[in-house]
């Protein structure tokens, strides 16, 4: 009896030790494993794909296949197989590859297999709504985030960081960013500033929604909360006014459209009185110099 219970405890000391053992070190030489089979992998892959000249051309348009190698490298993903993204493709000949649009839409789908956090809110978000006449989200993941250079937010070069998202929004939203880039916030964010707001600041991420919908968060009820994150001055205005306007002599930019012209007259008016001013002054000393000496 004795025996049998002690043999029962060293069996569980035994296992609890495997089962410690296998934690501390399990992950780490998985970890190994995976850099290994990347490395190996990769190196295949951009055996070809590192050369800057490799093209097809995919719906008569031609695509450049090129990776550069580098910068995938230092990314996120850089420590990870090419297949865990290309999962069609294993080896060359590229047998039953995808091309152009199908390409994007399957690889933007093994985005959402890893990143399943950020699937809910995306899925209710307006880029996340399919666009039928395209056949395709409003706003893909590798739309905002890049294709082989996704990097934290917090790396300058990362289309995602504070001061390059503006970029990254307008390359769709052509017309709001350079309506942003007449706002007080944009004179700081393009310079580098990191105080002011985004628009990601404004409109969230992954949950944008526009503002006649009630969750956005540039909705009337919710705007006064978001400019609050920054500001304190009177809140319950901040809803009212348009944010995003052009320079019109008509619409919502008109107050802002005529201070603009009669400063910029004022300023014209002033230099040349002051021009006129100096010209008649040194007419007058002109003049003085050449009356006949009277001493
Ligand atoms: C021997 C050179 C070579 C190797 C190795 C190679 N590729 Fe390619 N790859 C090409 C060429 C050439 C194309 C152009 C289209 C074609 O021929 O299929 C291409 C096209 C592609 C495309 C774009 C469109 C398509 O056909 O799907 C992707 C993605 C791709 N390769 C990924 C990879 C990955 C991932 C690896 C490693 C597992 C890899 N390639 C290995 C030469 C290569
Ligand atoms: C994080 C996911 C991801 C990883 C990892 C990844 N790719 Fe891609 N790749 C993409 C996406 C997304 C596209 C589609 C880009 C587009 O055209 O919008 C793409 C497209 C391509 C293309 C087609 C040309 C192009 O730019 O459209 C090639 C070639 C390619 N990848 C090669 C590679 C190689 C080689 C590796 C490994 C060194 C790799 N990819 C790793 C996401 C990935
Ligand atoms: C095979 C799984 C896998 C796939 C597919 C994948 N990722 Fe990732 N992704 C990861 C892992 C793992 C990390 C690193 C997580 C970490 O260290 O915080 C990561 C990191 C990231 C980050 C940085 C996260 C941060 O903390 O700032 C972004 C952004 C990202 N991925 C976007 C994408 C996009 C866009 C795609 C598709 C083009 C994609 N991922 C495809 C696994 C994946
Ligand atoms: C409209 C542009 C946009 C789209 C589309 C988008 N993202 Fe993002 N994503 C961002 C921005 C901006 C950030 C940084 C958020 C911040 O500054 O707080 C981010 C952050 C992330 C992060 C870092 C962790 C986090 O939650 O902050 C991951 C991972 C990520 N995105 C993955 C994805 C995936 C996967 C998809 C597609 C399902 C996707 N993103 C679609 C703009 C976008
Ligand atoms: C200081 C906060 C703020 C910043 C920064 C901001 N927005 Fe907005 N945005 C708003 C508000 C509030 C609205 C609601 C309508 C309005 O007031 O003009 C809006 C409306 C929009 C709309 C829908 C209506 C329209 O005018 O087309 C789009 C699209 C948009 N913003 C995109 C962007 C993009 C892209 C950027 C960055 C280049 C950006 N916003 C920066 C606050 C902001
Ligand atoms: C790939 C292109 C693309 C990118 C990149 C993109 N958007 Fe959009 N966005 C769209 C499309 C398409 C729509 C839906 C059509 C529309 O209403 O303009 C949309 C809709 C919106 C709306 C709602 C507009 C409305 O009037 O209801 C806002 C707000 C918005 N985007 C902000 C942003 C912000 C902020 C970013 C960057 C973080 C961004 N978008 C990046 C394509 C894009
Ligand atoms: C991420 C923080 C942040 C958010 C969110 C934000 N702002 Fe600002 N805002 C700033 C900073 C910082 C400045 C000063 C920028 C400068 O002039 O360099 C500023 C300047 C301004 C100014 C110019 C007058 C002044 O006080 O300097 C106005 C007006 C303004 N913001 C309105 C808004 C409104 C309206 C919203 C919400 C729709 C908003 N802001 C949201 C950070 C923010």
């Amino acid at each position: 009896m004795g025996t049998n219970k002690g043999r029962t405890r060293k069996a569980f000391i035994v296992a609890i030790l495997f089962i410690i053992t296998f934690l501390a070190f399990g992950p780490a030489a998985f970890a190994e494993d995976l850099l290994q089979k990347a490395v190996i992998i990769n190196e295949g892959c951009l055996r070809c794909h590192a050369a800057q000249g490799l093209n097809a051309n995919f719906d008569g348009k031609t695509v450049s296949l090129y990776v550069d190698k580098a910068k995938y490298e230092v990314s996120m993903h850089g420590t990870m197989p090419c297949t865990y993204c290309h999962t069609n493709i294993s080896d060359y000949p590229h047998t039953g590859a995808l091309k152009g649009k199908e390409l994007v839409a399957q690889v933007n789908g093994e985005c959402r297999r890893c990143h399943k956090d950020i699937v809910a809110d995306y899925n209710k978000s307006i880029h996340g709504q399919v666009n039928s006449a395209e056949g395709r989200q409003n706003a893909y993941c590798s739309d905002c985030h890049g294709i082989h250079n996704i990097y934290k937010k917090e790396v300058p070069e990362a289309t995602i960081n504070h001061n390059q998202v503006p970029h990254t929004c307008g390359n769709c939203h052509e017309e709001v960013f350079e309506q942003y880039d007449l706002d007080f916030h944009a004179k700081s964010v393009l310079l580098g500033g990191k105080e002011a707001a985004s628009c990601v600041s404004c409109h969230g991420s992954h949950n944008i929604l526009g503002p006649g919908e009630k969750e956005s968060m540039v909705s009337p009820e919710n705007t006064p909360k978001t400019c609050a994150k920054c500001h304190l001055f009177p809140l319950e205005n901040m809803a009212k006014g348009k944010m995003h306007y052009s320079l019109e002599p008509t619409g919502d930019g008109a107050v802002s459209f005529w201070v603009l012209i009669c400063f910029s007259w004022l300023v014209i008016g002033c230099i040349t009185f002051v021009l006129v001013c100096i010209l008649l002054e040194l007419r007058r000393k002109w003049s003085d110099a050449n009356k006949p000496d009277s001493h």
